[in-house]
């Protein structure tokens, strides 16, 4: 799939078929997220890649807006690490942690897969549970969980563009 397409077919998938996602498809969700740029290319990040049924379902049971896990094939978690970042700031981890998390999600969809971030960070009872779950140390911040399975095709991309919101040579 051409890259503007795959950024304009780009959908939050939270239906999912309940089939398994390919091993090989999952690798390439990992590697795109570590082709993100990066502050000073410090990649201050760590990815958790969960295919277990049952932590699948304990996050969908105890992460409010991540329902969708019961049927997701895999989790990716995108963990930051602010030790790695640039200048050692919590911001410049998340910010690339951030632009890792867009990248599984548009290589998600190229690759026919369906895909949703569920927020974790900056929710400290989610960062906590999570941390507990996985085993995710004091010093890493849990950013997101990213559902991946089989879309239904129930989710659809939404048109965002707004011409208003673009302002030429000045505000
Ligand atoms: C920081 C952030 C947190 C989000 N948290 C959740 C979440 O916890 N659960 C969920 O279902 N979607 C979550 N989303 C997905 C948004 O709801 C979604 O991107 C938005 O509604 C726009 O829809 P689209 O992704 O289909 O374009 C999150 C997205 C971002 C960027």
């Amino acid at each position: 799939m051409d890259a503007l397409d795959a950024i304009f077919q780009r959908k939050s998938v939270r239906n999912f078929t309940g089939e398994e996602v390919p091993k090989e498809k999952l690798e390439l969700l990992l590697r795109a997220g570590m082709a993100a740029p990066s502050a000073v290319n410090m990649q201050p990040w760590e990815f958790i890649l969960v295919t277990n049924k049952e932590t699948l379902q304990s996050m969908a049971d105890n992460l409010p807006y991540a329902k969708m896990m019961s049927k997701a094939s895999a989790c990716i978690l995108v963990c930051a690490i602010p030790e790695l970042a640039h200048r050692k700031l919590k911001d410049y981890a998340i910010i690339d942690c951030s632009c890792a998390s867009q990248n599984i999600l548009i290589a998600a969809e190229a690759l026919g897969l369906g895909a949703v971030w569920t927020a974790v960070f900056p929710n400290i009872d989610r960062i906590e549970f999570v941390r507990k779950l996985l085993g995710v140390p004091k010093d890493v911040i849990p950013l997101n969980a990213i559902a991946i399975g089989i879309p239904t095709g129930e989710d659809q991309p939404k048109d965002k563009y707004k011409p208003e919101k673009i302002h030429y040579e000045k505000w």
